[in-house]
């Protein structure tokens, strides 16, 4: 694993002291080469002192000359800079998906990022499919556990191609792993408030302790003693399948969700349908004090890339918590703004009911940033 005490200088770490703040942008595979650039020139038009320096891990590079992540990726990434924006990894073209896995799956792991953070905000009561919906009742952070469960490729497959082919997938769920993600999640409820203001004070921990007894016992315990240290907070739990339902049934009763990388995986693709779909949603890969990586919640969508036809939003308020991240709040609020105004104005893609392709809705909020 990638380790700060292998940075020649100070690490990227303290984000305050630097005027200039240095981003490394990886656009990555299909619509991330659309929607990324979008991002970037909104990040530009507030006018944030920021350095930007691109990357080509992707496919093409991949296709090219065989290269992932090249030998010192990670401790460059962690080392010279104070956060990354990156786009999506997946090309038909490599069936393997070996550079996603790599690539992402690395800037997870190696730089553990544990903390994927996820808020699931509903900007305009048109983009719920949901009857009787409004802004204010869609409003809560989902907080996935992202180094550790069934995505750390542990297990094998055995007699493969025969009748008697065996193929085990372990979950991995360490006590250090399961504190760590319930007490961020903790600590996030408390320095938060929802888009109102009013304060954030409920954490649900969602998992499947009744079947998967021995993973779900660690973290139903954990999530007991950690939810103890917070008596202000209300501590609440649900089964990932009853959750789905409610999720549908009244998303209003949701504050902060927290949960393991599969689960959280699943949820969050099931609250951006409720947010106006995958291209609006948002997330980020933090490790607190350390370079953190931020990314739309989709994929490289490739039957859809290359045709500007991507909605850019998804990327667009990722770079916005990527600024708030950053410390830059004034920035933050005044991307988020514009992305709220071009929906209500309709100044967006079709996926959302407007007519704009993927530049012209972000160059909208581009100018509508720089104005402002
Ligand atoms: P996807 O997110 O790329 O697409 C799912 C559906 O949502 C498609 O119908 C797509 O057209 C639509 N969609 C996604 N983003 C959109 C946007 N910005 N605007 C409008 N419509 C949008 O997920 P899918 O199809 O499961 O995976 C495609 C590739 O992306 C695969 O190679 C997969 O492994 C990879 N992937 C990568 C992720 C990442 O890099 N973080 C996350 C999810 C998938
Ligand atoms: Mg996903």
């Amino acid at each position: 694993m990638f380790d700060y005490s292998d940075c020649v200088n100070v690490p990227a770490v303290d984000p305050q002291k630097r005027r200039k703040k240095r981003i490394a942008v990886i656009p990555g595979d299909g619509i991330g080469q659309e929607v990324i650039p979008q991002a970037v020139k909104v990040i530009e038009a507030t006018g944030a002192e920021v350095a930007l320096s691109y990357f080509d891990w992707g496919a093409d590079r991949y296709l090219r000359d065989g290269t992932t992540v090249p030998p010192d990726g990670f401790a460059k990434l962690g080392c010279d800079f104070d956060a990354i924006l990156v786009g999506a990894f997946g090309d038909p073209r490599v069936k393997s998906n070996i550079h996603a896995k790599e690539i992402l799956l690395g800037m997870r792991f190696q730089m553990d990022l544990y903390a994927n953070v996820r808020p699931v905000r509903l900007l305009d009561a048109a983009l719920c499919p949901l009857k009787g919906v409004a802004p204010k009742d869609v409003d809560f952070v989902v907080v996935r556990e992202n180094t550790e469960g069934v995505y750390t490729d542990a297990g094998g497959v055995f007699k493969q191609g025969t009748a008697d082919e065996v193929a085990i997938q372990e979950d991995i769920n360490t006590r250090k792993g399961v504190e760590r993600i319930i007490r961020y999640a903790f600590e996030y409820c408390e320095r938060h408030t929802r888009l109102d203001g009013s304060p954030r004070s409920q954490v649900l921990m969602c998992d499947k302790s009744n079947a998967m007894t021995h993973a779900g016992g660690l973290w139903q315990r954990v999530f007991q003693e950690v939810g103890g240290e917070y008596p202000q907070i209300t501590a609440q739990h649900m089964y990932v399948d009853a959750l789905c339902m409610q999720m549908v049934r009244d998303p209003r009763q949701f504050d902060m969700i927290v949960t393991n990388n599969m689960f959280g995986d699943i949820i969050t693709d099931l609250a951006a349908g409720l947010q106006g779909g995958l291209g609006m949603a948002a997330s980020g890969n933090i490790h607190p004090g350390k370079t953190s990586m931020f990314e739309p919640v989709h994929g490289s969508a490739p039957p859809i890339a290359g045709k500007n036809v991507a909605n850019p939003f998804g990327a667009i308020l990722t770079a916005a918590m990527m600024l708030r991240h950053l410390e830059l709040a004034k920035e933050a609020d005044k991307v988020e703004a514009a992305v709220l105004e071009a929906v209500r104005q309709k100044k967006t893609t079709q996926d959302i009911g407007g007519a704009l392709g993927t530049r012209e809705a972000g160059e909208w909020v581009a100018k509508r940033v720089s104005r402002g």
